[in-house]
Order: structure tokens, then sequence, then C-alpha cells
């Protein structure tokens, strides 16, 4: 596969070995003006003069090009990383997202393809002296990182879209956050400008099309509704039928693993849902009737 670099503002091809050199003093002059403090970090320390990384290197799919500290610091904001997280970059060059999200106390850890940067990651890492953090040498389309609470890139549109599908089997509520590159239709939930680059924050939403069987209250007073939800990525919409009445929900979001929606019951009056959905079928929370009463549901798929 011909691999791509992530110039600033747009990408373009790598060039032949011939002009690579050549092409990157001209695409990147301005972009390195800006990255003193990352090229900082490779100074000669700690091993450092056996291996020397160069802006623009080539990569596996992408070369390197590391993101800006002003970018990592709106990444790691938008996706909210506390020492709660475990935070994944993948292609993780020379380990600085990674770095900067163990730096805020999360458990970090960077997959990258390049093993000279990896090892250069880890002198890094000790430079910073942080030590809740590692890195691999891998291929992040065959590497594992299911269990991440927090997903940064900077690769490429194309490469993005190719983990798209595996980001959106991850844990509803996971955040993914990529500097510059979207994810095609998967609208981002934010994004920041910065000096023209851009941040963009997505969360991870449960898969909850379909039909559900909703179960209100137990025994005798118990009922059951009908619910059908249609879904795209983060956009709900749907219907519930109630006893005889058969309507639109009102104002349906998705937030990971939270749903939230009115529906009228069958007297026409709004109830309001507020769920917790897996990917596992289920669905379970309080439903808020007219007069403020709480009832608790749940929900199969039927
Ligand atoms: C644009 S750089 C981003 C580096 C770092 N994430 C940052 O933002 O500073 C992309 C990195 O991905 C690495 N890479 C390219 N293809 C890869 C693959 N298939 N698996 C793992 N790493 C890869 C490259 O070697 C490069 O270091």
């Amino acid at each position: 596969m011909t691999p791509f670099v992530p110039a600033l503002p747009e990408p373009m091809a790598t060039a032949p070995t011939s002009r690579r050199s050549a092409t990157w003093k001209l695409c990147c002059g301005a972009l390195l003006l800006g990255l003193a403090p990352a090229l900082s970090l490779a100074q000669p320390k700690l091993g450092d003069e056996a291996y020397q990384p160069e802006v623009g290197q080539p990569g596996k799919d992408v070369v390197w090009v590391p993101t800006p500290d002003e970018v990592v610091k709106a990444m790691l904001d938008m996706a909210q990383v506390t020492k709660k997280d475990y935070v994944v970059d993948l292609g993780s060059g020379d380990g600085k997202i990674a770095i900067a999200a163990a730096r805020r106390g999360a458990r970090a850890h960077g997959i990258e393809y390049n093993p000279d940067m990896v090892a250069l990651s880890k002198r890094n890492a000790e430079r910073a002296g942080v030590n809740n953090v590692t890195f691999v040498q891998g291929d992040i389309f065959v590497s594992d990182f299911r269990d991440a609470d927090v997903i940064t890139l900077y690769l490429l549109p194309s490469l993005n879209e190719k983990l798209r599908p595996i980001l959106l089997d991850m844990k509803p509520g996971t955040r993914v956050t990529s500097h510059q590159f979207d994810m095609g239709d998967w609208t981002p939930d934010e994004t920041r400008e910065l000096d023209g680059r851009r941040a963009l924050f997505w969360v991870v939403p449960a898969k909850v099309e379909g039909d559900w069987s909703v179960q209100i209250g137990t025994g005798a007073r118990a009922e059951t509704l009908k619910l059908s939800l249609l879904q795209s990525y983060q956009k709900v919409s749907g219907r519930m039928v109630w006893g005889t009445r058969d309507a639109a929900l009102d104002q349906p979001s998705l937030r990971g693993g939270r749903l939230v929606f009115t529906a009228l019951d069958a007297n026409g009056q709004r109830n309001r849902f507020e769920a917790t959905a897996g990917n596992d079928g289920r669905m379970s929370g309080t439903v808020i009737g007219p007069n403020g009463q709480r009832r608790n549901f749940t929900a199969t798929r039927s």
C-alpha cells in the first residue's frame, strides 16, 4: 500500500525516495517551526545518539509527524482524560500523546510500527519521569486495543475510516479523538479549531437499532410497550407503541450507552425515558411520568 503523508493542512502522498527530502523541506518548513518542543525531546540523551527521527520519515501506512502540544492538550481535554482512564495512541510516533496522557495520571499505551520510534518513546517516557505508560511495536490494524477507554489518532482520513468499524465495536462510551482528520460520515460530537489545525472528538454509541420489548414495573401493574429504533452512529429516531397509541419519539439522544427520549403514553401524556444500553441486547433505566413519578423499566430485543 502506498504510504501517505499527513502534511497540514491537507495530506499528500509520500514522494518517491529521491524526492522525499526536498518535498518535505517545502511542505513541512512551516510545520517544523511549530515543532520545537517535540523535536527538543529528540536531543541526544539516554541512548538517542543511536537513533534520531526525521519529521516526514515513512511509516507503514502513514509517515511520522508529531502532533503539536496544544493539539495534544485539546484532544486529551475533549476526551476528559483522568487517572481512571486507559488511553491508547494508535501510531504513537515518539510517544508524546501517550506520555501526555500518563502525565494526567492515566494508564497509557502506544502502538507504533517503527521499532526505533518505540525505543525512542520509551526513552522519552523515562525523560518525562512517567512510569504509567507502555509502548509496543505493532501494526494497529492487527492489534487488540478493545480495553481502551480513550483512543487517540493522528493518521489519515482513509485510515480513520478503516479503523471506524473496529472503533464502533468497542464498548459504548469509549472516547475517540483525532488530530486533524475525520471519520467519514460518522460526524464528530465536538470539533476544536486551533490555529489552522483541528482536534475532533467522538463517543462510541451503543448499538440500539431494532425492535425492543419494554417492560415498565413488575407484577400486576407492569406494562409492556414496543419500542422501534433507527440509528445512524450517535443519531437515533424511533417510535413507541403504548397501548393503542403509536407515536414518534420526541428528542431522542444517544451518547455512549445513555439513551434518552420522550414518548407518549396511551393517554397522550409525555413520559421521559432515561436508559443505559449495552451492546448485549439489554437496556434498563427509569421512566419519569407526567406527574414526576418514577418507575424502573427494562428492555430486551424482540
Ligand atoms: C502522523 S504520526 C503520529 C504520531 C503520534 N500519534 C502523534 O500524534 O504525535 C503516525 C505514526 O503512525 C505510525 N504508523 C504508520 N502506520 C502504522 C501501522 N500500521 N501501525 C502502527 N503504527 C503505524 C508511523 O510510523 C507514525 O509514527
